[in-house]
């Protein structure tokens, strides 16, 4: 085992690094169906860069397939502190530009630009894993939009989530309006990205932003309790319900109960032949 995932991690480090500057920030470790990933830059809150999310798409586009829980978590205090704020200086990020040459470039670039970094965020959508963000202390703009692609958030009570991009003159564009609209309502996420207010643990469980809360030496193992429940259930099954609740919301009560009877006839034919 400690071979196939020193394996793992070779492969990652030659996968994702390749192009990319060596900022990506990022730990990443397999242990069987269990991926984690660790915003690793704590003395800088783990902000994140072009890189950071270059690495992320890279591990998505090369996670092994016995996968099927992603947990992404911060080291140190904060999960993150959103992007690097050397992006918005004239110098930028060394080896990434900035700023104001995304804002010189063609729309071309930077709509590719754009396209990457959100990819890092997208594959945490798939039917075929659980992403779990386990959160402690700030989740700020690009950190929130983090947590918002995973499918759950378990909380530490000193959790401070916050949609800053509008205080800063700019819109959230790393997937995170689509979630948040869908886990809080409309009026609510009007109030959190209008306002760029700090939601604190208990009103984020209220409204739904998180699942659990817990208090922060308890973090570790609330994420290793929901890792025990979701590894329970039949990994064909639960891969075939996520696309079943994703899609809901775009279906007709008539395309979606089609669409259960389409999963359940085969889940049918994978049980009984
Ligand atoms: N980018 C670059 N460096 C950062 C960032 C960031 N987003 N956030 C923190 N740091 C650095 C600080 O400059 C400091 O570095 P230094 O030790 O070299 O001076 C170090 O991380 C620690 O930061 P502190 O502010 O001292 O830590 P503290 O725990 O007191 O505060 C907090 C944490 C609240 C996150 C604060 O650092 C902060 O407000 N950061 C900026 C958040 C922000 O505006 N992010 C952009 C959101 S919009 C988006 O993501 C698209």
């Amino acid at each position: 085992m400690a071979e196939a995932q020193a394996q793992q991690r070779g492969g990652y480090a030659e996968d994702v690094s390749a192009g990319q500057p060596a900022q990506g920030g990022l730990r990443f470790e397999v242990d069987g169906e269990i991926a984690t990933i660790t915003l690793d830059r704590p003395e800088k809150r783990n902000a994140m860069t072009f890189a950071t999310w270059s690495a992320l798409a890279g591990i998505g586009e090369n996670l092994p397939e016995q996968v099927r829980v992603v947990v992404v978590k911060g080291e140190g205090p904060s999960f993150s502190a959103g992007i690097d704020l050397r992006m918005f200086t004239p110098e930028g990020v060394p080896g990434q530009g900035s700023f104001s040459s995304a804002a010189a470039a063609d729309a071309a670039t930077f709509e590719q630009r754009l396209q990457q970094a959100q990819a890092g965020y997208l594959w945490l959508r798939r039917p075929e894993i659980v992403s779990i963000a386990a959160v402690r202390g700030h989740a700020i703009g690009a950190g929130f939009q983090l947590a918002l692609a995973c499918d759950l958030r378990i909380v530490a009570d000193d959790v401070a989530f916050c949609m800053k991009e509008a205080a800063l003159g700019l819109v959230p564009d790393l997937t995170g309006t689509k979630p948040l609209v869908e886990l809080v309502g409309l009026a609510k996420a009007k109030d959190l990205c209008l306002t760029a207010r700090v939601v604190h643990a208990d009103e984020a469980v209220r409204i739904g932003l998180a699942e659990k809360v817990v208090p922060g030496s308890d973090l570790d193992q609330a994420v290793e309790d929901k890792i025990a429940q979701l590894l329970a259930v039949n990994r064909d099954a639960a891969a075939a319900t996520k696309r079943l609740l994703q899609r809901a919301q775009g279906r007709s009560l008539e395309e979606q109960c089609a669409a259960e009877g389409a999963e359940q006839a085969a889940r049918l034919k994978a049980l009984f032949g």
